[in-house]
């Protein structure tokens, strides 16, 4: 339902075409514009509950000939929708912010994911300033996962307003991220000022960035997406 308790376009097209959530037209207009999503990908999505870009992200594989796999990682435990997914979909119920790349990784046939998505949110308290500072923690903890330590260390200068988990210290192999070179990664971010610094942080990093404000998002929402096309080798960052 809508905010305002009638049900709105999306939340009516989403029942009608199978989608467990409105937020399946969020991910569809980034796949229709962008195509993130190639047949065969391997994909994360942290914070996949109640399932709805898992739909659209296993629709987006393909054929179950092309392969390709999903996995959703979420606080809720969740089964992948019956409509729209297949067995390429695999969940686990696990906090993202204390997951080693290590456990990350294993999940991924290619060792390594070619889209990382994350659409994850804190439980919205109205206090807009706590809020957005959340939603910047995990915003940058799905970055740290998706190019590792060394490359966001490498971008975050000494009075960076942005600072990584120290708990989550991994060196060696871990280090590199999870997202292969050539890689696509999507934050979900709450609008304030410490956003610009995530986007300054990514844009070396990848071909492209930018931010998209869906379609399906709702008016009074502040919520608005990073998208980075193509992660780029450290040793090719000029
Ligand atoms: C907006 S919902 C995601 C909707 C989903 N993309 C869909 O289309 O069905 C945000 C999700 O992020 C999850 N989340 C928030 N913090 C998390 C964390 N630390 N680890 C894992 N999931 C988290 C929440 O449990 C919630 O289900």
């Amino acid at each position: 339902m809508s905010g305002t308790g009638t049900a709105d376009f999306f939340y009516r097209e989403a029942q009608r075409l199978g989608y467990v959530a409105r937020s399946a037209f969020k991910l569809l207009q980034m796949q229709k514009q962008y195509k993130l999503i190639k047949p065969g990908s391997s994909v994360l999505d942290l914070g996949c509950a109640p399932g709805a870009w898992l739909q659209v992200a296993c629709q987006s594989l393909g054929s179950a000939k092309s392969g390709g796999s999903v996995v959703g990682i979420d606080l809720k435990k969740v089964k992948a929708p019956s409509v729209h997914c297949d067995a390429r979909v695999q969940t686990v119920c696990a906090d993202v912010m204390k997951l080693p790349r290590s456990q990350l990784r294993g999940f991924s046939p290619k060792k390594g994911f070619s889209v990382v998505l994350s659409d994850m949110c804190p439980v919205v308290s109205g206090i807009t300033t706590r809020d957005a500072a959340l939603s910047v923690e995990l915003g940058m903890k799905a970055l740290e996962l998706a190019v590792g330590r060394a490359s966001l260390s490498s971008q975050l200068g000494d009075n960076s307003m942005l600072i990584m988990d120290k708990q989550s210290d991994e060196a060696g192999e871990d280090d590199k991220g999870v997202l292969l070179m050539g890689g696509n990664l999507v934050i979900k971010l709450l609008e304030s000022e410490d956003i610009q610094e995530v986007s300054r942080v990514c844009k070396p990093l990848f071909r492209k960035s930018f931010w998209l404000r869906p379609k399906a998002t709702r008016p009074s929402s502040r919520e608005i997406y990073l998208i980075c096309q193509e992660r780029i080798a450290l040793q090719d960052i000029s």
